[in-house]
């Protein structure tokens, strides 16, 4: 049911008013003056004003201005028994859906209620449309394993809260991107985030840096310095590398956490901050308070909730697309025309296990692109490291489904490793058998049977 705010300074027309449009399904609230009508918007969802355009405290446009300023873009109609051109012009421009004559058609009046709220109900819808467009548009997350959707599902779930959020993955696997997205999903997203990279600050640097100091508060201080606690007010924090956050430091984020108050270096007054904190870490913070260099009071008010960013050998069906992004994204950059990536290229890169996660991914495509000529990269365009690596993977290239059996296909797979084992141990065969972790009476049999000797 919409809401209507009927104001007017004539009671005769408000009673008129509120009984034609309650009839009509809607609820109403009267105000017989401008700054009654600003309490009642104050205090109830309105979804249209029908406003008199004379009256004592303030003209209706006057009243219009205020309310659409102050309060939000509802729609107006404007009602008068003193029309002009004028006013009438005045009105609409000021944002008025509509102008109604006193004494006024009640047909006329109830149609151009509907219009005016259907038109606010299009453009709000068309707002919402808009952000969701722009939300996928500058979502820069890609993947499609079920790892990856998992934590997007979860980032949905607890980015719209004020809860600190611990972002834990391995180095390169895309810990920053997450803070960025989980900022961007949130209320706060007007506002600024912040990102701190805790590593890269000396212990009292670190803290007039986060806390900002006072004038004076140590040599070199010569003014007030906002901290960046401050300048993320309404926003985020973002404190990467949280793992080497110093020590002595620990207990005065910890109050961040708590009262959301602190202290400027060298201040007295205590000043209050909302902000949202997300801290992200490659390193075993569990294992750290063991050793005593991350006090668990912290690690306990950070971790409320926890991320987990998978590794990228841990999600490598999302090898291709990302890949694939990676090459078009590069040759763009660099003016080359490779656009596809061979069938084998494709296969080393899904079988490298990936120590630096999606950083080196996008490294060694980068490095690929130019190194390639053609518009398609190839195997001789990666980092031998990579090719190295899957040479010992890749042999079970016989497609399951072509009438061999998967017996038939182990023994090919057995076969292929005892041939690069051998390789690889130039003939010794007990270096052979060790390194394929069997006996080596083992692996006489097995050269018999698959004819290698
Ligand atoms: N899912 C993804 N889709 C596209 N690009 C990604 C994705 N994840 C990470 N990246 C890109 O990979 C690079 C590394 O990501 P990021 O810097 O967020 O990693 P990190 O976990 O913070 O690494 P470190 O621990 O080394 O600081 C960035 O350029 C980022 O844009
Ligand atoms: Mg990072």
């Amino acid at each position: 049911m919409d809401n209507i705010l009927v104001v007017d300074d004539e009671k005769n027309y408000l009673l008129v008013l509120r009984q034609l449009l309650e009839n009509s399904g809607y609820r109403v609230f009267c105000a017989a003056n401008p700054n009654a009508a600003l309490k009642v918007l104050e205090q109830e969802q309105i979804d249209l004003v029908l406003s008199d355009l004379k009256m004592p405290q303030m003209s209706g446009l006057d009243f219009m201005r205020r309310v659409r300023e102050e309060i939000a873009p509802l729609p107006f109609i404007i009602i008068t028994a003193f029309a002009t051109v004028t006013t009438a012009i005045e009105a609409m421009k000021n944002g008025a859906c509509d102008y109604l004559l006193k004494p006024f058609d009640n047909d006329e009046i109830l149609l151009v209620i509907d219009k005016a709220l259907k038109l606010q109900r299009l453009q709000s819808q068309n707002q919402m449309l808009r952000r969701q467009l722009a939300h996928n548009k500058h979502s820069q997350i890609v993947g499609e394993s079920n790892a990856i959707k998992h934590l997007l599902h979860q980032m949905q779930q607890v980015a719209p809260a004020r809860t600190s959020i611990l972002i834990c993955g391995e180095s390169g696997t895309g810990k920053e991107l997450v803070a960025q997205e989980l900022h961007r999903l949130s209320p706060r997203r007007d506002n600024a985030m912040v990102s701190v990279n805790c590593a890269a600050f000396a212990e009292n640097l670190l803290e007039s840096e986060l806390f900002g100091h006072e004038r004076g508060a140590f040599t070199g201080a010569t003014g007030r310095k906002i901290g960046l606690l401050e300048a993320a007010n309404g926003g985020t924090l973002f404190l990467d590398e949280i793992g080497e956050f110093p020590l002595p430091l620990q207990a005065k984020l910890l109050r961040v956490l708590q009262d959301k108050r602190f202290r400027r270096v060298g201040g007295v007054a205590e000043i209050e901050s909302d902000v949202r904190i997300i801290a992200a870490t490659n390193r075993d913070l569990e294992q750290m308070i063991d050793a005593g260099t991350f006090r668990d009071d912290l690690y306990y008010r950070l971790n409320v909730v926890t991320l987990q960013v998978p590794p990228l050998r841990q999600r490598s069906e999302d090898i291709p697309l990302l890949a694939l992004l990676f090459l078009r994204r590069y040759a763009r950059e660099c003016g080359r025309t490779v656009d596809s990536i061979s069938a084998e290229a494709l296969q080393a890169l899904c079988t490298y296990h990936w120590p630096g996660n999606i950083r080196e991914l996008q490294n060694v495509l980068e490095r690929g692109v130019l190194f390639c000529d053609g518009d398609e990269l190839l195997p001789s365009h990666l980092p031998l490291t990579l090719i190295d690596e899957t040479d010992g993977v890749d042999m079970p290239t016989i497609p399951v489904g072509n009438g061999k059996t998967l017996p038939e296909i182990l023994e090919a797979v057995e076969k292929n490793l005892i041939e690069q084992a051998l390789r690889q141990a130039a003939g010794v065969q007990a270096q052979a058998a060790a390194s394929l972790g069997i006996s080596r009476s083992n692996l006489q049999y097995k050269l018999k049977k698959y004819s290698l000797l």
